[in-house]
């Protein structure tokens, strides 16, 4: 479990001088929701597969699967110093988003429990589940000298704020990829054995089946949405003075129903598809690429099928889905890339700082633009989007 990881030291200090993580609009991040609207939520409409998703958390499936074997004896040493490099920053990446989901559901099942106790047990057993993701990802960071302190960073990281809609598309969105993104993996290096540069790899199989299980639970969450809600909040918070009054129920209902509204979910599904896919992207392809190569991967080939796997899960309970087919979807996104080297290169370079952000300002825009034509892309209806592999 991560706990028995967390170090009472500054990462800094344990890093062996190896610079912390530079915090990027890419980096993962820590969330926090609107706790008081999540417990008063009605769920009754899909209790009953609610009930059955928890039923299999209690089985807790991969209770054993994370115990190290004699595999990974010697195994950091053998890598080279790049790809050391390489694994290490995947593994502080993996650790630091893994952890990000175990503080959200454990905050949520702290804080729901008395009025909504059946989801606040489900968000604890994903919370043990990514303690134990974590957990097992700072003990492999261990073999290398490393340990992130996960103390530390919960303490110190920043928290953005998402509404508790918001949240179930986000997280949602992101256990489905990391199901693929594992998955994905551990199939490459079942046939490729020679690029198995870590024993670390031969867990993902199992793993990643708690993130599919992760993220069917968010899908019977947003299925268990009504349009109309008893009761929300009567608390609002606007510039971090927090009021109360009935009447700010009322207000949070209405906004509950604009948000329900197909249309309103057609255009939020469009955003956060766009939003992970472009992020993920954007990341793998960038600071991430050498990484992928390491494994014998095309980062690019293997990030389009992982947000293409995705959009497909997605349909089941997304109104639209991106049309990734359309040719111009990769292509943009490859816009991106392009733009975010030079923007790098630019950033890199000597200068002043007024100058640097002239030649960079066209970059900025064409990201700009390239994103929006990507929002405005005619969307896939999911009921007519039925591809055969599911
Ligand atoms: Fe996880
Ligand atoms: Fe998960």
């Amino acid at each position: 479990m991560a706990q028995s990881t967390v170090e009472s030291k500054n990462k800094k200090e344990i890093n062996n001088g190896k610079i912390p993580a530079k915090e990027t609009i890419l980096s993962p991040r820590f969330y926090t929701t609107d706790f008081e609207a999540m417990e008063n939520m009605d769920l009754s409409i899909n209790e009953e597969e609610l009930e059955a998703i928890c039923e299999e958390f209690r089985k807790d499936y991969n209770r054993h699967h994370f115990v190290r074997n004699s595999e990974f004896e010697g195994a950091a040493e053998k890598l080279d110093p790049e790809t050391r490099e390489l694994f290490v920053d995947f593994l502080e990446g993996s650790c630091t988003s893994e952890f990000s989901g175990f503080l959200l559901y454990k905050e949520l099942s702290k804080r729901i429990k008395v009025k909504n106790p059946l989801l606040a047990e489900c968000f604890a057993h994903m919370a043990r589940d990514e303690a134990r993701h974590a957990g097992f990802l700072n003990k492999s960071m261990s073999d290398f000298g490393l340990q992130l302190d996960l103390g530390f960073l919960t303490a110190n990281k920043d928290y953005t704020y998402f509404p508790p809609r918001s949240i179930f598309y986000a997280t949602y969105l992101s256990e489905k990829i990391g199901y693929w993104r594992y998955i994905a993996i551990y199939r490459h290096l079942e046939k490729n054995p020679d690029s198995k540069t870590f024993p670390l790899f031969n867990y993902f199989e199992n793993w990643c089946q708690d993130e599919n299980r992760h993220g069917d639970f968010f899908d019977a969450l947003m299925k268990a949405q009504p349009r109309t809600v008893k009761s929300l909040s009567q608390k609002i918070t606007i510039g971090g003075s927090t009021f109360t009054h009935p009447l700010f129920d009322y207000f949070h209902r209405f906004r509950y129903f604009l948000n329900n509204l197909p249309l309103t979910s057609k255009l939020w599904s469009r955003f956060f598809l766009l939003a992970v896919f472009a992020t993920m992207y954007a990341r793998d392809l960038g600071i991430k690429k050498d990484f992928y190569s390491s494994l014998g991967l095309d980062a690019r080939d293997y990030d389009q099928f992982v947000i293409n796997k995705t959009n497909e899960t997605a349909a089941r309970v997304f109104p639209v889905v991106m049309d990734v087919y359309d040719k111009s979807f990769y292509g943009r996104l490859d816009k991106i890339v392009e733009n975010n080297k030079v923007l790098s290169d630019i950033a890199n370079s000597d200068g002043n700082k007024v100058s640097k952000t002239f030649k960079k300002l066209p970059k900025y825009l064409s990201n700009g633009y390239q994103l929006l034509r990507l929002y405005l892309l005619k969307p896939l209806d999911s009921k007519d989007f039925q591809p055969s592999i599911r």
